[in-house]
């Protein structure tokens, strides 16, 4: 099935074409610089510049497409769209424009979940249909973005069960406060993985891990961010300067490690072996590393999003989750007036 997706749901305006698993086009425009004065996303700018991109954005992705094959608006079979999580006026936007094509082109709009596209996102190919990658159920997913850290048992399509989750922060926004507290902008995780990355990834002041021994699988980033806070106010500027790498490291480290265990817990308590990892932070080299690493010694597998631009939103993976979901979530015209925004969307 040839499909249209779009995803309004945060600060990116993404649009892209596929067929079945294979993207033969995707264009994401991002709207960090737009955000990145306020220190995060801004909701009612996002929506705007959703707004004022997203027919550009679909126009460029065909016209990306057309280079070389011949396929446009007249061929698509289905428009999948985000309708949640995510921020409710910007979701609004991608979901307006899904139904307006569909419509037009009398074709069903298939609405899915965010989250279930960033699982999905560790199955999308490229057009020359690589990686393969086949499905190989159960799966443990382990979602981190900045919005989201979350350990999903999965035990076929679509059958989600949130086993674990934040009770406060996430993973990601965690690592964009302590990156505020050192004095750089947003998104801070990819500065944090530079610092840590010039020391090393020393873990020079070993931060508080909360909740690692716990005996659930949820989350907590809100103690580490105030110890921290705590530590680098009580250590002076200079010397806060003198140590900013080792510093964020450490933060890292914390952060990380936590995830980390989680995993082994849960590979542990649920006896599955194959693990996907999901969302904004997935794309980090520290972490990759280190749940490689633990999932090797528990004699299991991990997948991460094969490429680049598929750890941040994108709707690709929008259309990946779209072809594994049952034909009875497409809604067809008579019924497009109940396609509406979900911005607390749940998995499962
Ligand atoms: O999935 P995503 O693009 O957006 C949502 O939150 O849905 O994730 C954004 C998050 C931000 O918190 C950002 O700091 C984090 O992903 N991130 C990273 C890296 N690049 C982006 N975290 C760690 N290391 C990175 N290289
Ligand atoms: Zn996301």
């Amino acid at each position: 099935m040839i499909i249209l997706s779009i995803d309004t749901s945060c600060d990116e305006t993404s649009v892209a074409v596929t067929k079945g698993r294979q993207v033969l086009s995707h264009v994401e425009y991002s709207q960090v610089a737009t955000h990145a004065q306020w220190g995060g996303v801004v909701p009612s700018l996002a929506k705007r510049a959703h707004e004022e991109r997203i027919d550009w954005v679909i126009e460029k992705t065909f016209q990306r497409i057309r280079t070389n094959t011949q396929i446009s608006i007249n061929n698509i079979e289905a428009v999948a769209v985000t309708t949640g999580p995510g921020l409710a006026i910007a979701l609004e936007v991608g979901i307006r424009k899904a139904k307006e094509i569909a419509s037009q082109q009398h074709i069903p709009v298939i609405p899915v979940n965010h989250m279930a596209g960033h699982i999905y996102s560790c199955f999308v190919q490229n057009k020359s249909e690589n990686p393969m990658r086949p499905f190989s159920f159960p799966y443990l997913a382990l979602l981190v973005s900045g919005g989201h850290t979350e350990l999903v048992f999965m035990k076929d399509h679509h059958q989600f069960e949130v086993i674990g989750r934040t009770r406060d922060d996430a993973v990601g926004e965690s690592l964009d406060k302590a990156a505020r507290m050192l004095g750089f902008g947003y998104p801070g995780g990819p500065v944090i993985e530079r610092m840590a990355e010039k020391c090393g990834n020393r873990d020079q002041y070993r931060f508080p891990r909360p909740m690692i021994g716990s005996d659930n699988l949820d989350f907590s980033y809100a103690g580490l961010k105030t110890s921290f806070l705590y530590f680098t106010k009580e250590m002076g500027e200079q010397e806060r300067l003198q140590n900013i790498e080792t510093l964020a490291s450490s933060y890292q480290e914390a952060a990380f490690g936590v995830l980390v265990r989680k995993v082994e817990k849960a590979m542990k308590e649920t006896q599955v072996s194959n693990i996907l990892v999901g969302g904004g932070v997935a794309v980090n080299r520290r972490l990759r590393k280190l749940l490689r690493h633990t999932v090797k010694q528990q004699k299991g597998t991990v997948l991460f999003p094969p490429y680049r631009y598929l750890n941040f939103d994108n709707a690709a993976m929008i259309s990946v989750a779209a072809v594994f979901q049952d034909s009875k979530s497409y809604v067809t015209d008579a019924d497009m007036d109940n396609v509406d925004r979900q911005p607390r969307l749940t998995l499962g």
